[in-house]
């Protein structure tokens, strides 16, 4: 089992705290800068693989077994004297938070293509994402789609090209590891446990897309993306613009695998977009204007490989680049 110095550990729920969970969740970051701290949480992480050492892979199954800490003392105990649960959870569980919202990013990308579309979306958790045309969105007061159960709600800076419509959609589907079933009480149970408290909005918006996929299910390949993804892009209908998409996925995977991803999709014939953290896609990165402040903390939003747009790590904001 590949494991971690326990320095390394607090550092890292020190870097949640002050860059991912600041500003967004104030009980996670006062509970991740706490646990870097504790000798004792630390050393239960430490006895982890390396793989499951993560901020939010705790914080999840902890509320999955307990619901949210009221304060630390709280969360410590339940970490140290429930060691066993907490444990046997984080290790047949893995951080799969699935996010309607960022189809708000992706949707000026997808409406720019010529229609109909085929979406293959690769780390699609329980695939909520891949039913960009079936929400409804309020880009700053400007309505698109509807009427529909989900209102995605996103802020927007630069030259955003907003649609006027949603795109034809016909067929979706999803590769993961782990495909989770929008109809499966646990998996909308850990689905809800991962996310992150003080955001009542996310819950509602959760179970509305979760109904919503269930109702019409996407086709779902189990399995690596590196294998699958050629399956599904085999399955795609003809006469359809296939587009492959991944928002928070690559960051799981090792360099080569990347790499390989990365020829891949660019062998296919297909559109390709990222939505990945700053530095997953180096070539990306290095393709950005200067950082600007807090720019650590957000992901950006690529077209077959350029950058186009910063967002949100969670939706709910699109910063569209000046054209250059
Ligand atoms: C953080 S979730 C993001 C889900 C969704 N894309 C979203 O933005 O809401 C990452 C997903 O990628 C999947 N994943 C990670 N590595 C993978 C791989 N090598 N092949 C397929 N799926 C993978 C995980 O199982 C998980 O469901």
């Amino acid at each position: 089992m590949t494991t971690r110095p326990v320095a390394e550990i607090a550092d890292r729920y020190r870097w949640f705290a002050q860059v991912e969970a600041a500003g967004v969740s104030p009980l996670y970051e006062a509970f991740a800068a706490s646990i870097a701290a504790d000798a004792d949480v630390l050393a239960f992480l430490a006895d982890l693989p390396a793989g499951k050492q993560q901020p939010n892979l705790l914080l999840a199954a902890l509320q999955y077994l307990h619901g949210t800490a009221t304060s630390y003392p709280e969360l410590r105990n339940w970490v140290l004297e429930d060691a066993d649960r907490v444990r046997t959870t984080m290790l047949t569980h893995a951080t799969q938070t699935n996010e309607p919202a960022r189809c708000a990013a992706l949707l000026p990308l997808l409406a720019g293509f010529s229609e109909p579309l085929t979406l293959i979306e690769v780390g699609a958790s329980a695939g909520l994402c891949l039913y960009p045309d079936r929400y409804a969105y309020d880009y700053g007061g400007h309505l698109v789609g509807g009427p529909s159960p989900v209102t995605l709600s996103c802020e927007l800076s630069g030259p955003v090209p907003v649609p006027a419509r949603v795109p034809k959609v016909v067929a979706r589907m999803g590769v993961d590891l782990n495909p989770l079933d929008p109809a499966d009480p646990d998996d909308r149970a850990w689905l809800h446990a991962l996310i992150w408290p003080g955001h009542p909005e996310r819950r509602s918006r959760l179970d509305a897309a979760l109904d919503l996929a269930a109702a019409e299910p996407a086709t779902m390949f189990t399995g690596h993306l590196l294998d699958q993804l050629p399956v599904a892009v085999a399955a795609a209908p003809a006469a359809s613009t296939t587009v492959v998409f991944h928002t928070a996925v690559l960051a799981y995977l090792s360099d080569d695998d990347k790499a390989a991803f990365i020829a891949l999709v660019g062998g296919l014939p297909v559109r390709w977009i990222s939505q990945e953290g700053l530095g997953v896609l180096p070539a990306v990165r290095d393709r950005l204007p200067a950082p600007a402040p807090g720019d650590r903390a957000q992901l950006v939003l690529a077209l077959d490989g350029e950058p186009v747009a910063r967002t949100a790590p969670h939706g709910g904001r699109l910063d569209w680049l000046a054209a250059t």
